[in-house]
């Protein structure tokens, strides 16, 4: 059979970081297979959001995005997994919180009033390599796991 191994990116968002969510939401991927590979903390930087998010530089809400994720620093990483790009999006349902599927991540934590949607996931294996390579550009930050064998 074709492995379907991948990496994701993610970041956990100030507002999740404020409601205290970091270890739940880190909790939900690693009990759905996918383990983390990389996780730090990164200071607020306009610079590096411009980066990540340059696709949404001229929409009417780019400044809010970025009020948000400058409020506090982020947790950001990456999981690795089978199908892991898409696992990752399942779990976080639909970008509006208020639309987001019931039990999905976005739903139970983000704030469908502010828009603020708790965490991010890459939306493609593009994207993925793409935001990995501009959060981790070291690889000696990434850990390797020869035999994961995951939770009981
Ligand atoms: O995060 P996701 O890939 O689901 O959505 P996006 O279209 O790539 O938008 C990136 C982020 O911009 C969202 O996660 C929201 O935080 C924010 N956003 C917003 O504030 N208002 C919108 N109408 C759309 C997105
Ligand atoms: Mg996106």
């Amino acid at each position: 059979m074709t492995s379907t191994k991948e990496e994701t990116f993610f970041i956990i968002k100030p507002d999740a970081i404020e409601k205290g969510y970091v270890g739940e939401i880190l909790s939900i991927a690693e009990k759905h297979g996918l383990h983390i590979k990389a996780l730090k903390v990164v200071p607020p930087s306009t610079e590096l959001l411009s980066l990540h998010y340059f696709e949404l530089i001229k929409k009417p809400f780019f400044n809010e995005v970025l009020a948000h994720m400058t409020r506090t620093s982020l947790v950001v990483g990456v999981f690795e997994g089978e199908n892991a790009v898409s696992k990752w999006r399942t779990l976080l349902g639909h970008t509006d919180p208020s639309k987001a599927e019931a039990g999905t991540i976005r739903a139970k934590y983000g704030d469908a009033e502010k828009f603020e949607n708790a965490a991010h996931g890459s939306a493609s294996i593009e994207e993925a390599k793409r935001e990995i390579a501009l959060w981790f550009p070291s690889s000696s930050d990434m850990i390797n796991i020869a035999n994961y064998v995951g939770p009981n």
